[in-house]
Parts: C-alpha cells; structure tokens; sequence
C-alpha cells in the first residue's frame, strides 16, 4: 500500500490502457469523504482528458447526485428492475464525467440482493468502450457491497481521516481485503489533514500495523 493524493491518483489511472480503469474509494467510516473524494477524482481524471463513469454504490445513503448538483432521471433501480443497461442510466454531470445514481433508503436495501449486486459488479465491464476509468463510491462497512467493488476494482483507494476510529476501520478494511487476496492496487489517502505530516504519520501507523 502506499500513500496518494488525487492529482497522482489521477495520473496512475490515466496511464494507457484499452480497458476502462475501476477504482474504487472505501473506507469502512462514514463521513471520512469517500464522495467528495469520488466526485473530485473523477473531475481531475476529466480534466486530464478522461472520459469518466462515476458509479454511486452508496446502497442506502446514495447522495453522488446531490454533491454534483445532479437531477437524476434514471438510477441504479433502472438497471436492476427496469431492464436498462449501465450504459443507459449514465447521465451527464460535467463535462467528460457522467454518474450512474444509486438507490437511496429502503429503495437500495430491499433492492441489493446478492444477485443485483453481482450484476451491476460484472456490468462495470461493460462500460469500458464508452469510458477511460470508471470511479465507485462505495459505503461505510466491510459488508458484502463494499467488498464486491473493491474486489472488482484495479485500484482500491482507502480514504482514512487522522482520526483513531477511522484510522482503525480503514485498517480493518485492509486486513480483509489482504485476507481476500485482493490483487489490485491499494492507496491510502488521508483526507481532512492539517497538514502533510499529519497525513505521513497515519500512513506510518497503518503501515506499521500492517508490517
Ligand atoms: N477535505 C475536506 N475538507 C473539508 N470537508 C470535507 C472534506 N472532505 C469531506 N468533507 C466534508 O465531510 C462530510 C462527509 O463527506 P462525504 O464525502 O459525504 O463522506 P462519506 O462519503 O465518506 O460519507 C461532508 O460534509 C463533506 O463536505
Ligand atoms: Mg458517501
């Protein structure tokens, strides 16, 4: 694992490459900013000249809609019951980016069998020829969902705050991922630091705890 920030996060996917780039932004916390990190990856990813699909897999808490400033008129419930594809229900957001919105309350839990799930996991394939990197906004947890996309993903950004707990669950969520054998890239990107050292000395933390 080693550390990123999103300009170099961005470049790393911008690397050539015929296949779209999936990478997925966890975090086991909630609030550490795993969809500004999303949404702002994907801006920098198109400014660099990257046709980006943002995915929201928030299932439950989806809300990559409300921070682009996104009017949703499909979202992932169209994929799942209404018979469109991935390519379909992605909607502008900005310029080079577009977003797939998730399901938002009991809509996206009654909704996510292990069957959807594995359906939209194999679907993000599909999205390679309309698109260079496709970014997912994972949820808070080390549930099912969230494993599935990191496991998918060629990289696995793991956003962490220098707060403990966060500190602690990004941990938990990279022993896992190991324990799985993820075979993809892993990065850790504190966000809401003061300054870089704080930023190092989280990074010295999990690494050590991981050594
Ligand atoms: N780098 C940052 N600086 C200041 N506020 C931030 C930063 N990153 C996220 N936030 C704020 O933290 C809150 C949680 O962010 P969000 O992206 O929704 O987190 P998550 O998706 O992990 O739950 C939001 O109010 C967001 O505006
Ligand atoms: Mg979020």
């Amino acid at each position: 694992m080693s550390r990123a920030s999103i300009e170099e996060l961005a470049k790393l996917a911008a690397q050539g490459s015929h296949r779209a780039k999936v990478i997925a932004v966890a975090s086991s916390k909630g609030g550490v900013g795993k969809t500004n990190i999303s949404a702002n990856l994907a801006i920098c990813l198109a400014a660099a000249g990257k046709r980006v699909a943002l995915l929201d897999a928030d299932f439950g808490l989806a809300n990559l809609d409300i921070v682009l400033g996104v009017t949703s008129k499909y979202n992932l419930s169209h994929f799942i019951k209404g018979g469109r594809s991935l390519e379909e229900i992605c909607q502008p957001a900005c310029d080079r980016v577009d977003v797939i919105c998730g399901l938002c309350g009991l809509e996206g839990l009654a909704n996510m069998s292990d069957f959807a799930r594995e359906r939209v996991v194999k679907s993000l394939e599909l999205l390679s020829d309309n698109y260079d990197v496709v970014v997912v906004d994972t949820s808070a947890g080390i549930g099912k969902n969230v494993l599935a996309f990191c496991m998918a993903a060629d990289h696995t950004v793991l956003v962490s705050t220098t707060e403990p707990t966060s500190i602690t669950d990004v941990y938990t969520l990279l022993k896992v991922l190991t324990k799985k054998n993820y075979d993809g890239r892993l990065r850790l990107l504190v966000n809401m630091a003061q300054n870089i050292n704080e930023g190092k000395k989280v990074y010295r933390q999990i690494s050590m705890a991981a050594a």
